[in-house]
């Protein structure tokens, strides 16, 4: 096959310190799976504001267009808060969601068996635990006009902010949400507010015409969002599939990630629609940011940025087996009793990214022999 194009966007704080990790996975990929991609590299977020004066250059734009899959760290800075929205590091992520159409982000919460006890939760809430919140990302009140911050005649200010929601943005999410139970128990809560919100209440009736249209073999039911953060903690099992907005499915999922024992371990994938050419636009990342209270201490998780790896390898090239390799690796690695410090877990070693990288691919290395 033609060389795998692979853009690799560290980003800004624990960024670059994760992505060092998943540097030894492709390595090893090359070296025990004959599997190699053509890799470039770039500044984005705070690290591209420093360098060239904004959060994504326009080339990394292309760059990303090119390539077969992106893989993004995480970007922003406390030194940059004082600059404008038009600036943050954050917008660089934003940007490459707009431009690249990532409408859908999926991030799944799975438990992994070594760690029921590191959740907040009791081990016979989360034991088995998982789901999968299918993010919208694109739209909503992310990117709704009008915005800003507003003077108004008496001096006081007023910020504004808007949610906005097509049809056909709630259609194909909703799809991307459907396709994805039927592969899994073939259930799907949607989430929303339709009780205070009119993008709410559009949401659960194109999702419900949906649903009776083309999908009426999975099982769908509507949640308000306020309830679904509350079920999510008394009884998460019941969920499968959770398809809901820009805002809520932000909060919902880092919500998720304390039931798996540590936002450091929930990977996403944030795609878009196939086009004529085949090719299907798509960027990895984990779910949480630049972790700037940790920063530069080499003890942040690479698990999180490691499985992302892992979504891209089986939702971009189609390699299953080495995707669940590295999904196995690292469970086999937790079993061993390894932890980073963000794992809530008494009486196990302490160990920082490094050790934690090397040992999976340690890991990876036993499994391919
Ligand atoms: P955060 O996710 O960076 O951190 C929240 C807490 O979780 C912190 O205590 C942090 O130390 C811990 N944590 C996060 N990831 C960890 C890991 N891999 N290992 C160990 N501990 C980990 O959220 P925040 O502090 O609210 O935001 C910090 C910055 O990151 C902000 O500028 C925010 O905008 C940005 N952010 C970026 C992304 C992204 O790039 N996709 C996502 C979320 C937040
Ligand atoms: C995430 C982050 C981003 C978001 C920020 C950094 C723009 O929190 O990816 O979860 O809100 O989408
Ligand atoms: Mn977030």
């Amino acid at each position: 096959m033609s060389a795998r194009k692979l853009l690799i966007l560290p980003g800004d704080g624990i960024g670059p310190e994760v992505m060092r990790e998943v540097a030894r996975v492709t390595a090893w990929l090359g070296r025990k799976r004959g599997i190699t991609f053509e890799v470039s590299e770039d500044l984005v977020g705070g690290a591209s504001l420093a360098e060239y004066g904004v959060p994504l250059c326009d080339e990394v734009i292309e760059k990303a267009r090119e390539a077969d899959a992106v893989l993004f760290g995480s970007v922003g800075d406390p030194k940059w808060n004082h600059v404008g929205f038009d600036k943050r590091p954050e917008l660089a992520i934003l940007k490459l969601r707009q431009e690249l159409g990532l409408f859908a982000n999926l991030r799944p919460a799975k438990v992994f068996d070594a760690l029921v006890d590191a959740s907040t939760l009791k081990p016979e809430v989360v034991k088995g635990l998982d789901i999968m919140i299918v993010r919208e990302s694109t739209g909503g009140i992310y990117f709704g006009d009008p915005r800003g911050i507003e003077t108004l005649p008496n001096g006081e200010k007023r910020g504004i902010n808007t949610e906005v929601y097509t049809t056909h943005e709630i259609e194909r999410v909703g799809r991307v949400a459907f396709e994805l139970a039927r592969k899994r128990k073939n259930s799907v809560y949607s989430v929303e507010k339709c009780n205070v919100m009119e993008s709410g209440l559009l949401w659960k009736e194109v999702i419900t015409d949906l649903h009776a249209r083309e999908y009426s073999d999975v099982t769908l039911s509507h949640m308000l969002a306020d309830n679904c953060a509350m079920q999510l903690v008394r009884n998460p099992r019941q969920f499968d599939v959770i398809v809901t907005g820009n805002l809520f499915g932000d909060i919902l999922s880092d919500l998720a990630s304390m039931l798996t024992g540590s936002l450091g371990m929930l990977p996403s994938a944030t795609l878009g629609a196939r086009g004529a050419n085949g090719k299907m636009p798509a960027l990895y990342e984990p779910i949480h940011g630049s972790a700037p209270d940790i920063a530069g201490k080499g003890i942040a998780n690479p698990i999180a940025q490691i499985l992302s790896f892992a979504m891209l390898l089986r939702y971009s090239f189609d390699l299953q087996a080495e995707a669940d390799m590295i999904e196995t690796a690292v469970s086999n690695v937790l079993a061993s009793g390894l932890r980073t410090a963000d794992i809530m877990s008494e009486g196990k070693a302490r160990v920082g990214t490094d050790v934690m990288g090397e040992a999976i691919v340690r890991e990876l290395d036993k499994m391919a022999g």
